[in-house]
């Protein structure tokens, strides 16, 4: 019998740990001293990352009027949660960017999909006003698909099969790895929990595209579901073949499809201002 995913992933060996920068913030954050002094004293230790948020900061995206020179600045301007916000999704860039060699694959278009979601994932959590935190769900957006980062690197040519599958059946990417029996959203939920993140981290990566399984999770997993629909539809990043139609509108959200259509526009407008943000970051 060929062994199961899990003892697949309990044998891998190649998972990798999770960027050292985001753990201290994430750690940081636990803190009931965090404030912008210790998010700067994180960053500056590594000044690529530095870099790369002045560079954020000063893009059309926030509309500085000076130029933003120094972190502590950037922080001034932005926000400490949006720097927050933009160390852990950078640093998540810096360890899963190499590019992934494979057609249709591009890690940059993922990446931005990724942030996509992150963003639309914050502004469901806002205006549903049912309690979730817009920065956990920002970061539930930026890790929802970090499976497929894996596959692509590690599972190449288990990959090749999934998208012959895909092109057979003429379905979703997911529906095709869970045929195959190579879930993005397992691989990605194995990760997260062995990088000890929340149960809740680990419930909206695994159920992001089935919030109904999530249990008493089911709602936050919903945002995350609702804002990965919504970024295929509007083409954010990288999208598959074959998606459905229509966006569903889990019943679990407390959102009126008015709103749904008012965040998709809010998302619609920035959308070429946070791709050309996130790709100059990207260094492209
Ligand atoms: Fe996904
Ligand atoms: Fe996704």
């Amino acid at each position: 019998m060929p062994p199961s995913l899990k003892e697949r992933l309990e044998q891998f060996k190649d998972l990798p740990p999770m960027p050292n920068t985001m753990h201290m913030v994430l750690k940081e954050m636990d803190s009931i001293s965090a404030n912008s002094k210790s998010l700067e004293k994180i960053i500056a230790q590594d000044p690529v990352l530095a870099a790369k948020i002045l560079k954020m900061a000063n893009s059309p995206l926030y509309g500085a009027t000076s130029k933003v020179n120094t972190i502590s600045h950037a922080i001034t301007i932005l926000g400490f949660d949006e720097v927050k916000n933009l160390v852990i999704g950078l640093s998540l860039v810096q360890a899963f960017g190499d590019e992934s060699g494979i057609e249709g694959f591009s890690t940059k278009d993922l990446w931005l999909h990724s942030m996509g979601v992150a963003t639309t994932s914050m502004m469901i959590a806002k205006s549903s006003g049912n309690g979730f935190d817009p920065d956990e769900c920002f970061t539930m957006g930026l890790l929802h698909d970090i499976g497929r980062f894996i596959i692509c690197r590690s599972f190449k040519k288990d990959l090749e099969g999934i998208l012959k599958l895909q092109d057979e059946k003429k379905c979703p990417l997911a529906v095709a790895e869970e045929e195959y029996g190579l879930s993005h959203s397992e691989v990605g939920a194995f990760l997260v929990q062995k990088w000890q993140l929340s149960q809740e981290m680990m419930s909206a990566v695994r159920y992001h595209h089935r919030p109904k399984s999530a249990g008493e999770d089911e709602p936050l997993c919903a945002v995350i579901y609702l804002a990965d629909q919504l970024c295929h539809k509007l083409s954010f990043g990288w999208t598959t073949k074959w998606i459905p139609k229509g966006v569903i509108l889990p019943k679990s959200l407390p959102l009126k499809k008015e709103q749904v259509q008012e965040i998709a526009k809010e998302m619609k407008k920035t959308k070429d201002e946070l791709e050309e943000s996130w790709s100059q970051a990207m260094g492209g």
